[in-house]
């Protein structure tokens, strides 16, 4: 084939595909001509990431066609992410050599005390000011389904009656229970509804397991980085942080944790196997039996955090670890914080050979939850409405995390590289060295903008140049400027030196 005829394009994902340019030509529809030809001049590399491409007007001009034929080819490269759209300026080129690389996976040290809380209480101060929200691991409420919701309570709330207002008395509104092992059992779980207790969301579950397996001293084994929420519950309850590497595409490494349980005897594994937070890694079906089976074999329980999981699999989700638990081994946790409703605060815990203790600390300790909303959760979880739900957020979700990750890679300095989740909304970001986190968020702060800077990840504030950005919102302008903004601070920071030491960031400030 004449070399003039084909055009090797490099796609997202750093697929090669070729494309025979004399048959687009004769068969395609304008705009896919054009989109074809710039994708031709970009992979020359004519153009260079970050210069800005010919504006629409200019190029239906050069092409002879209209403006709306014009934009639409460029729309075509934009969803290959290849060019970006930043507010008023027009199109630019991606940085496609700082994306989509494998992020560094760290070594394994030894069990360490976990010293975050008065970082998290500086960064969390400003929890109440309305931000643009790329900080908090939280789907944009817009896309909740609210009617659904109001109407669940309304009809909970008739039928309840008085009762409505009263206790949910441990382990919970059995219509609830039955509805969860029911999901569950879909994707294999071997707990039927005796087997729950309801929770006020997964972070109650994640301490009831925490509480029934763990003396104050004893290690847990994480994953590296860690979900925040989970390190300050170790450091309230007096327990170490044994950090185990995780990969960003495979989570927690096996070999690395049996060496650690040799070397260390952690007194429990806790860990998200499916959509870890902040990676977005999901383990594989035969690695999450290897985890159940080693686990097992040492002794030593696994808490499986699984909040993220409805967001992972295209149809069916795929199984949790609980699915291969024989013998109460693993103690699940979940909630439904991610997908439907945060602030219902409806989680569960399946606690295993734990349950008798996990049931009776649940009664010593908070007593009771919510009948009314126990009641209309098991409603929507009875209509079909929210599987229907979860199928549009999926969707959404993929595309607010596309149009991030393309915006990152349009605005963020050389050296920067960010994770491709397969599911989930968070993005992992590794700034270049020189760039602290934890003052791009002070910058954005300023701005009105919400990040999560790395150092809340880890037991002692470390990970200092990276970030997690929340891509479940609506990409809109805003949106995407804000992204923008934060990689012009990048940016700032990359010229300038780290600040020495650790700084907490005063809340007035904010
Ligand atoms: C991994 C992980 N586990 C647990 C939680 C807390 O869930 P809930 O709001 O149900 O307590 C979160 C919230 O961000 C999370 O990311």
């Amino acid at each position: 084939m004449a070399p003039d005829i084909v055009c090797i394009v490099r796609f997202i994902k750093n697929q090669t595909v070729q494309i025979d340019m004399s048959a687009l030509r004769l068969s395609s529809p304008h705009y896919r001509r054009i989109a074809e030809s710039l994708r031709h001049t970009l992979a020359s590399g004519a153009l260079r990431p970050g210069d800005r491409m010919i504006s629409a007007r200019r190029l239906a001009d050069r092409e002879q066609v209209s403006l709306p034929t014009a934009l639409e080819a460029l729309r075509c490269l934009e969803a290959d992410g290849l060019i970006v759209a930043r507010p008023r300026s027009g199109y630019f080129v991606c940085q496609r050599d700082i994306s989509q690389e494998m992020l560094p996976v760290r070594a394994l040290s030894g069990p360490v005390p976990v010293t975050l809380a008065a970082v998290a209480r500086s960064l969390f101060s400003s929890a109440e000011t309305r931000l643009i929200p790329l900080g908090a691991a939280l789907p944009d409420p817009h896309w909740l389904p609210t009617d659904t919701l109001q109407r669940a309570l309304q009809s909970a709330s008739r039928r309840l009656d008085a009762h409505g207002q009263s206790y949910s008395l441990p382990p919970g509104r059995a219509d609830l229970r039955n509805k969860i092992a029911a999901r569950a059992a879909q994707w294999g779980a071997c707990f039927g509804a005796d087997d729950l207790v309801i929770t006020a969301g997964a972070t109650q579950a994640l301490r009831l397991a925490l509480r029934a397996v763990c003396q104050p001293g004893d290690a847990v084994a994480i994953e590296q980085p860690a979900y925040f929420g989970t390190l300050l519950l170790l450091e309230d309850l007096g327990l170490k942080a044994l950090q185990i590497p995780t990969d960003l595409k495979e989570g927690l490494l096996l070999a690395p944790l049996a060496d650690a349980i040799k070397q260390h005897r952690p007194a429990a594994v806790l860990a998200s196997p499916t959509v870890q937070n902040p990676l977005g890694a999901s383990m594989s079906v035969a690695r999450k039996q290897e985890l159940v089976a080693l686990l097992e074999q040492a002794g030593i329980p696994l808490i499986e955090d699984d909040v993220y999981g409805d967001l992972a699999g295209e149809g069916q989700r795929p199984p949790a670890c609980k699915a291969f638990d024989q013998s109460g081994n693993v103690i699940y946790c979940s909630s439904l914080s991610k997908t439907l409703a945060p602030g219902w605060r409806i989680g569960w815990i399946a606690a295993g050979r734990y349950h008798t203790q996990v049931l009776q600390a649940r009664m010593a300790g908070d007593w009771a939850g919510a009948p009314l909303l126990e009641a209309a959760t098991s409603d929507v979880l009875a209509s079909g409405d929210y599987d229907r739900h979860l199928r549009r957020l999926k969707v959404r979700v993929a595309d607010g995390v596309r149009a991030v990750i393309a915006q990152v890679e349009a605005s963020f300095p050389k050296g920067t590289r960010v994770t491709a989740p397969e599911a989930g909304f968070l993005l992992w970001v590794e700034l270049p060295p020189a760039v602290d986190a934890l003052e791009v968020h002070r910058r954005a702060l300023a701005l009105g903008i919400g990040v999560s800077p790395g150092p809340l990840f880890s037991p002692a504030a470390e990970l200092e140049n990276f970030l997690r950005l929340n891509c479940a919102n609506e990409p809109t302008t805003q949106l995407l400027n804000a992204v923008d903004q934060i990689g012009t601070i990048c940016h700032e920071l990359t010229t300038s030196s780290r600040p020495a030491g650790f700084e907490i960031i005063d809340g007035s400030e904010c």
